[in-house]
């Protein structure tokens, strides 16, 4: 095997306390790797104007391949204020450095897999007809467009003169042509074929790979005809090559109903941006929630890997810390499935899945209480006993 350069991101908050989790479990399987640590996320906007550091860039782009925790985003008026006093009214303009980071290397694929452990006390359940409590095996796997759509960052407030020009030639612009400037707000949801077409064909070929029977379009082409349409004309071209497969065509809104009355009805299934980020969170939360959650970046040759959650500021300063390192140390399972090292990373599953299933070692959010440092006299395993848990049952 040879050996890997892999970036560390750890970032804000959590982040910096799962990431290590991540690291420990790879070495204990017996990943062959060396990690370079870059930096992003908060204190890089707030001294240097910039959560995403050009040199971090270089190593990503050296490496291909990263890990990464999580950031702390803030509003715009929020963020200026907290530019140290030297930067403030120089023109920085806060962004989100992963949604940065997704379009800079183009990682236009986010797969994100909601796959339900058995034996997790916090699984969806529901009644059957007559009474009875189901569980029902949720497995979908959310294909999410990841650079475009909403996110595209193209938005105003007091869009210029000559856009609004343009736009009131729609003339469905009408109701808005005498709206003051500095009363209009515009984010554009921006598609295009080629990323529609990469998106679905990505979610085609592994619904084939890993034998999904249906992939379902989750979007709202009755209202958003131009971009849900192109996604959806896509989708049903790459499903001429896929007969096998069943396509299914579901709203975004519907889909949220659905989710929690037929998930084991969806296998994988594609989004554009933000309903992609909508209901990948929707279905994390049929199988446990945050803590669970795995997601990976993936663009031509280089790929980011990440918990779905954000940097949960207020459980940062705990010691011992408390929160679930598994949606982190699955993460890295994706990462080593991508590397080519898939039985490394089955037995990380594997041992997630022993543990769950044991019963005996549980993060507070699988216990259900309400999180703070009383949670481990309450009975909960700190972060690093859920991790040791992990690494005492790989096979
Ligand atoms: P969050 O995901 O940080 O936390 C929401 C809640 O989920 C937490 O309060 C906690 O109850 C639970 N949670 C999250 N991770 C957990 C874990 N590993 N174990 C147990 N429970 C966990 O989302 P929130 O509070 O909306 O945002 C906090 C900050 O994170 C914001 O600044 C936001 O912008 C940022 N964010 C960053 C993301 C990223 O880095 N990719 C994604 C989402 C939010
Ligand atoms: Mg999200």
């Amino acid at each position: 095997m040879t050996r890997r350069t892999v970036v560390t991101l750890p970032g804000d908050g959590i982040g910096s306390i799962v990431l290590p989790e991540a690291l420990r479990v790879l070495e204990a399987v017996g990943f062959d790797a060396e990690y370079v640590e870059a930096g992003i996320g908060w204190e890089h906007w707030v001294n240097e104007g910039n959560p995403l550091p050009e040199r971090t860039v270089e190593l990503i782009a050296e490496h291909k391949v990263a890990l990464f925790g999580a950031i702390t985003s803030k509003p715009k008026d929020k963020a200026a204020a907290e530019l140290k006093p030297e930067l403030r009214g120089k023109g920085f303009v806060y962004f989100s450095p992963i949604v940065g980071l997704r379009q800079r290397f183009n990682l236009d694929i986010s797969i994100r897999p909601c796959i339900a452990f058995p034996g997790n006390p916090l699984n969806f359940i529901r009644r059957g007809p007559s009474g009875e409590v189901q569980e029902p095996p949720v497995n979908a796997v959310i294909f999410r467009q990841n650079t475009e759509g909403l996110y595209s960052g193209v938005e105003w407030t007091n869009p210029p003169a000559d856009l609004r020009r343009a736009m009131a030639q729609h003339p469905k612009f009408e109701p808005f042509v005498d709206v003051p400037g500095e009363d209009l707000a515009i984010s554009s949801r921006i598609f295009t074929r080629t990323a529609c077409r990469r998106i679905c064909e990505q979610a085609f070929a592994y619904a084939d790979a890993h034998g999904y029977d249906s992939v379902t379009i989750c979007e709202k082409p009755n209202v958003l005809r131009e971009t849900s349409g192109m996604m959806v004309e896509e989708g049903r071209r790459v499903h001429e090559r896929y007969p096998k497969i069943a396509l299914y065509e579901t709203n975004i809104d519907a889909q949220m109903m659905w989710l929690t009355k037929n998930p084991e009805d969806y296998g994988v299934i594609i989004a554009g941006n933000l309903f992609g980020d909508i209901i990948s969170d929707g279905f994390a939360g049929l199988v446990g929630g945050l803590g669970f959650a795995a997601s990976a970046n993936i663009g031509t040759g280089v790929g980011v890997f990440e918990p779905t959650h954000g940097s949960a500021p207020k459980y940062a300063e705990l010691d011992p810390p408390i929160v679930n390192p598994i949606a982190m140390i699955l993460a890295a399972a994706m990462m080593l499935d991508w590397l080519g090292e898939t039985d490394r990373a089955a037995r990380i599953r594997n041992a997630v899945a022993a543990v769950i299933a044991g019963g005996k070692v549980r993060t507070y959010d699988m216990m259900k209480l309400r999180g703070g440092p009383q949670v481990i006299a309450q009975g909960a395993a700190t972060t690093t006993q859920m991790t040791d848990a992990i690494i005492a049952n790989l096979s």
